[in-house]
């Protein structure tokens, strides 16, 4: 765990271990400002330019390969322990295969920060949700034979119906547990974490993407804080014109008036390439018109 703190202004809620404590600085969550939905947080790593994915190179999609760091990957897990639940859209599984085709289990895999959470934070095992309207996924995906975590999918009945009948087909039902949200296969981002918060007692989720989750719950006024890591490289634009390489924020379009404004909370860095931002969302900013300085009237633009 080698990060460097530059800055760092969090609340000092959570009992962190001495030696992160040391390095890291104090972390916590501030009070909800809605308590009908959980404190949501998100991270990304991005390039220079802010693009997340090398998207259309098959087999180099992704995080990882953005990241390339072991302090990225520390603080990821770092972020899950302190979470009840981290959420992915179904395309981030489906993009990144790994290895052996299987994907990942989305376990934390440092032993301090596995029993920080298990022990320490009593938060149980990892909850790790994938949001899919088509239930289009492979169930054979690693997150969902894993031990180490609990796989829940959240759909709508479209694709609650689909991946039941799969379930039952592989012999195994009851393995995921399906949250479905309304009919049809589009789920409403808003109520789908109300429901997670008042049925299912998730009060801190961790969004890890990717930018078509993340874009949509930004507009739908969701989240409270990003953490970033900004990877000191240029991914640049796609090969393919079809296939764009994104930013964490999909297809979201803002004006200047309503563009979300984030507060700095805390900045990290590992040199050389690595710097890890905390920020906390404030929404739209407003600004005085110009002033006429000899005046002191405001000025014509
Ligand atoms: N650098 C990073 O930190 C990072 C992190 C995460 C992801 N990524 C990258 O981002 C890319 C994937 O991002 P993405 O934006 O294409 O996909 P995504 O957000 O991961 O997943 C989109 C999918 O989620 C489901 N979904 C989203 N909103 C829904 C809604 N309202 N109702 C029902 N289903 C909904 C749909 O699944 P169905 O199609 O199954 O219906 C949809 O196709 C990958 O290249 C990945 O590697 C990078």
């Amino acid at each position: 765990m080698p990060v460097e703190r530059c800055f760092n202004n969090s609340e000092d809620l959570f009992p962190l271990p001495e030696n992160m404590k040391e390095l890291y600085g104090p972390f916590g969550f501030p009070a909800a400002r809605d308590n009908s939905r959980p404190y949501i947080s998100s991270n990304f790593v991005m390039g220079l330019d802010g693009r997340v994915s090398f998207r259309e190179l098959a087999g180099q999609a992704g995080g990882r390969e953005v990241s390339r760091s072991a302090d990225d990957l520390w603080l990821m897990n770092f972020l899950r322990a302190h979470h009840d639940a981290q959420i992915m859209g179904a395309s981030t599984l489906r993009d990144e295969p790994g290895p052996d085709g299987w994907g990942w289990s989305y376990a934390i895999k440092d032993e301090q920060l596995r029993s920080y959470r298990q022990d320490t934070l009593r938060l149980g095992r990892q909850r790790v949700l994938i949001l899919s309207g088509s239930g289009d996924i492979d169930l054979n995906f690693r997150v969902f034979r894993s031990s180490e975590v609990e796989p829940w999918i959240v759909t709508a009945s479209a694709g609650a119906t689909n991946i039941e009948a799969r379930l039952q087909k592989l012999g195994r039902k009851g393995t995921v547990k399906i949250v479905a949200v309304g009919d049809g296969s589009i789920v409403d981002i808003s109520q789908a974490v109300r429901l997670l918060r008042a049925e299912h007692g998730i009060d801190t989720l961790l969004c890890e993407g990717g930018p078509s989750l993340y874009g949509e719950m930004l507009k739908e006024d969701l989240v409270d804080e990003e953490f970033r890591t900004i990877s000191l490289q240029v991914l640049g634009t796609s090969t393919k014109p079809d296939l764009q390489r994104p930013t964490p924020y999909g297809n979201s379009s803002f004006t200047p008036e309503t563009a979300p404004w984030f507060r700095l909370i805390s900045l990290h860095y590992a040199l050389p390439y690595h710097a890890f931002f905390r920020l906390r969302y404030e929404g739209p900013r407003r600004f005085q018109p110009p002033r006429d300085v000899a005046s002191g009237r405001p000025g014509k633009g």
